[in-house]
């Protein structure tokens, strides 16, 4: 991983920049003690300690493609809420609409105006008709196994190897090795083996999809259309045509999970690539950063869906919650998608990709770096390996690790925000091209001090 660094250089630069951001950040360090005394790791959700630096950097306020923390300290945003602020932070047409909906009601248990308007919206941009709203895009990937299961009256469901789906129980599974299903490192408390709920084979494997199918006992195929959970790990040239045929030929449905792919225009990756799911779901930046996920139905599953439910239990069947579908979320998904992530933002936030892309190609050859990037729209990422990874077990052999510790932390203190899970930059409607050359020359600062 990443040989023409030294291991040395890495620890010497390591232990600088820690000591670098705990001298720039008193305040946040302030705040997380102070937090740390009535919250579990000083932080509201625990991954959060997963920020580079001993202590996470503690949120001012963040508008466009900046976030400025307590210190005072201004960070161009590559890692937008690892998606969840795709569309920027604080859009100006949706907080309007969030604005005008909070005095008007948020959650009433009834389908406000918005939503005859907004399931329209999603038709015309998904190629799909009959959408639910959920709470996340976990949620969504829940309710969509549970209905599959139903429709088939099959058991299992079928993951790519370090995918991830949300905390859905079913999906925190990975391939030993030997091509065993096990739980995934970390697994917190898994209701049951996944082995007995979960098939697994890695992206790009056809043959093992072939092979895991003919068991005849999956329910539904749930899969991202390119990883972008283990760094980006692209399909090859006609595997998403042998997935479609392979479910088809098995009587599998086919979800394909937008959450992440979204990056790649107003329809996905599924409307770029003319692919035909039989469900599809999502989340993240569809309210603007309002929680909300989705899901939608193709017209034969629709149909299936609808004679298999039994109404009078539709609240308790496990798919539902209260909050789901409510007036606020649908306010801000029609705001959203009708004013803020357009045609013409995607192609300025692809073109702010490219610049980015071919920014860090020319600093990996200039310094000889031995890395590679990979673009998915407006999403790009840098991975540690000359070749891009050709499946998940490929991508977490080269993620994580000293290398990836410092590059966060380095990048951090030199005013560049990522997803603290990977080198994962994203562009906003709102990102500039002075903030990508901000991150190109930091790059090549780091470049530079990695090979001296
Ligand atoms: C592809 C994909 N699907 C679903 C989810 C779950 O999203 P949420 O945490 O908003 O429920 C994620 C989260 O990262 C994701 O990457």
């Amino acid at each position: 991983m990443g040989e023409s660094v030294s291991t040395e250089r890495i620890a010497e630069l390591l232990k600088r920049e820690e000591e670098r951001f705990e001298a720039s950040h008193p305040k946040s360090k302030e705040v997380h003690e102070r937090a740390g005394a009535d919250l579990l790791s000083g932080v509201p959700m625990n991954w959060m300690t997963r920020w580079p630096g001993r202590f996470p950097v503690y949120v001012h306020e963040a508008q466009g493609a900046s976030v400025v923390d307590v210190d005072g300290i201004e960070y161009v945003d590559l890692c937008l809420g690892d998606t969840g602020a795709m569309c920027g932070h604080a859009p100006a047409p949706t907080v309007a609409a969030i604005e005008r909906q909070l005095g008007r009601g948020i959650t009433t248990m009834l389908p406000s105006e918005d939503a005859a308007a907004v399931g329209t919206m999603m038709a015309e941009r998904f190629g799909m008709r009959h959408w639910q709203f959920t709470v996340s895009a976990t949620d969504a990937n829940r309710f969509l196994i549970r209905l599959c299961r139903q429709i088939t009256g099959r058991s299992k469901i079928l993951v790519h190897n370090h995918c991830y789906h949300g905390s859905v129980d079913e999906t925190v599974a990975t391939l030993t090795p030997e091509g065993k299903v096990e739980p995934r490192w970390g697994s917190v408390g898994p209701p049951v083996d996944p082995a007995v709920t979960t098939r697994v084979v890695e992206i790009n494997d056809v043959a093992g999809l072939e092979r895991e199918l003919a068991n005849e006992d999956v329910a539904c195929v749930l899969i991202e259309p390119a990883l972008t959970n283990i760094g980006i790990v692209l399909p090859d040239p006609g595997y998403h045509d042998e997935v479609r045929r392979l479910t088809r030929e098995h009587g599998t449905l086919l979800i394909i999970d937008e959450t992440h792919t979204l990056s790649c225009g107003p329809g996905g990756y599924t409307a770029v690539h003319g692919l035909e799911p039989d469900a599809m779901s999502m989340g993240k930046p569809i309210a603007g950063g309002i929680p909300t996920g989705a899901y939608g139905l193709s017209d034969e599953v629709a149909e299936e869906v609808l004679a298999s439910t039994f109404w009078e239990a539709a609240d308790v069947g496990g798919v539902g919650g209260t909050l789901a579908g409510n007036a606020l979320q649908l306010a801000a998904v029609r705001a959203t998608l009708g004013e803020v992530l357009t045609e013409e933002a995607y192609e300025r936030m692809i073109a702010l990709a490219e610049r980015y892309e071919s920014g860090v190609n020319a600093a990996i050859e200039e310094y000889g770096l031995g890395w590679s990037a990979i673009r998915l729209g407006c999403r790009v990422e840098y991975m540690f390996s000359a070749e891009p990874p050709h499946d998940g077990g490929e991508a977490a052999e080269v993620i994580g690790g000293p290398l990836d510790e410092l590059m966060h932390l380095y990048m951090l203190n030199e005013g560049i925000l990522f997803t603290p899970f990977h080198m994962m930059a994203l562009m906003s409607p709102a990102t500039t091209e002075d903030q990508v050359d901000a991150h190109t020359a930091a790059f090549e600062r780091i470049a530079a001090d990695l090979t001296a």
